[in-house]
């Protein structure tokens, strides 16, 4: 056998993708989780990035660490572990079904898993690559028909997959995340957000940084936030009726792989499987439209994401439930989804982002910029449009006054806290960029 040839296709803080070669139609793909493995893959995959393009912007290098400074520990090994134990369990747990690349084998010691080679675009190097400026939008039900597909294998297999993806070593990795641990993850991203973006923190805690809470006002305040992001998170659940379906936790333009022919486009497979969880039936439905290439907002974009919801939940695979209901909950997950995507984001480093968008428009081509224009502002219309007395109610047929009540709470409380701390368009520009001239420009 010829020695194989490996190139980095992806990298993230805790896992990197590598293509391998034996010949021309002898490809695998490793998905690796070892630390060591991944400091390796990011020094090699950005800094052949740098080269070929233009990470100059060297103003953001205080709180954009080089990707490569991961830092092994075990606390971090056994975290590691964990995280492959899941893709590979649900790998197996798919082995047959033809949504999912097929499973090869894994390296316990190593951290690796390898799988088939997909040779087929995914949605988001279409995206990347399309000059259709409607391309964002064009994707909205393939992949909505996709996850309809995916969705009722998972349904039918729903135990099995279960039971498998639990079994062996390490505790029950499929889950529903209990309330806690959510709030925990919910508080985190909103303090992301308040501490990159908030401009009425009191001035020394502003100095501080992103470090810990510190301030006085910080710790006064801290109490009523967490109980306020605990009793969201709560209600979320309750608008969901408390489901435990399978989802997938990621599924977005990166992970869906299409086949094109023709302008057809129909999505084929999906992978990326180190996130999968228990939860509400529309969760994936909401991280597949509010993906980043379908921001910013615009009436026009969520009118057609509502349109793809309202088929995808008339689909025959949904039925027995009130379809308002239904879109209610979905408008919670989506706002849910925005604010968790500004702060995942936030927290990013720029090269990091620009895996995901590579060529951001020149005015939005610094990191702040680009989360403003594209999260921050879309999270702000999407409030306005589903707040109390906001136009997106009418639109949607007005859902059964329980739901709608319930998640006008939703954007009511995020709200508030965004206003508190200063979060609007508006507000930050003028504070942080003064030469700006407001929000069109
Ligand atoms: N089986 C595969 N065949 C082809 N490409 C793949 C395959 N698995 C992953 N990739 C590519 O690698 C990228 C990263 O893999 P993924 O499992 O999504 O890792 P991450 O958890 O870092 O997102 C995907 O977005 C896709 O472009
Ligand atoms: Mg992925």
């Amino acid at each position: 056998m010829s020695k194989a040839q490996e190139t980095v296709i992806w990298v993230r803080p805790d896992s990197a993708t590598v293509l391998i070669e034996y010949g021309p139609k002898n490809r695998e793909v490793g998905k690796y989780f070892h630390p060591d493995d991944i400091t390796a893959a990011h020094q090699r995959y950005i800094d052949s990035r740098i080269e070929e393009s233009r990470i100059e912007s060297r103003e953001n290098s205080e709180n954009t660490p080089h990707p490569g400074a991961f830092q092994p520990n075990k606390l971090q090994h056994d975290s590691q572990r964990s995280l492959f134990y899941r893709e590979v369990q649900v790998l197996r747990a798919f082995r047959g079904y033809n949504g999912v690349p097929g499973f090869y084998r894994h390296n316990d010691t190593m951290l690796r898993v390898f799988m088939e080679y997909v040779d087929e675009p995914t949605i988001h190097k279409l995206l990347v690559e399309s000059n259709d400026s409607e391309i964002a939008e064009k994707m909205f039900p393939v992949m909505a028909k996709f996850l309809d597909c995916f969705g009722t294998y998972c349904d039918t297999h729903h135990n099995r997959i279960v039971q498998k993806v639990n079994e062996g070593r390490g505790a029950p990795r499929l889950k529903v995340r209990s309330v806690d641990e959510e709030a925990v993850r919910l508080s985190a991203h909103l303090t992301t957000i308040l501490r990159a973006y908030g401009v009425n923190l009191p001035a020394s805690s502003r100095a501080q940084g992103k470090a810990r809470i510190t301030s006085e006002v910080e710790q006064r305040t801290w109490q009523p936030f967490h109980r306020g992001v605990t009793s969201f998170v709560e209600t979320d659940r309750k608008v969901a009726d408390n489901e435990s379906f399978f989802y997938h936790g990621d599924f977005s333009p990166q992970n869906i792989f299409v086949n094109g022919s023709e302008g057809n486009y129909a999505g084929i497979r999906v992978c990326d499987f180190d996130k999968v969880q228990l939860g509400g039936r529309l969760k994936d439905l909401a991280s597949a439209l509010y993906n980043i290439h379908a921001l910013p907002l615009t009436e026009r974009r969520q009118r057609s994401i509502m349109g793809t919801v309202d088929d995808y939940i008339h689909g025959e695979r949904i039925g027995g439930k009130n379809a308002t209901d239904l879109k209610a909950a979905f408008i919670a997950h989506a706002l849910y989804e925005l604010v968790r995507k500004a702060g995942v984001l936030t927290a990013m480093s720029w090269a990091n982002i620009q895996q995901f968008v590579p060529h951001p428009p020149p005015d939005e081509d610094t990191k702040d910029f680009f989360i403003l224009h594209r999260v921050i502002s879309s999270l702000e219309w999407f409030m306005g449009y589903y707040s109390k007395g906001g136009d997106g109610w009418k639109q949607d047929v007005e859902p059964s006054s329980s739901k709608k009540n319930f998640v006008q709470e939703q954007v009511g409380f995020i709200q508030s806290l965004f206003n508190a701390g200063g979060v609007t368009l508006e507000n930050i520009l003028e504070h942080q960029y003064p030469e700006h001239e407001g929000v069109g420009n």
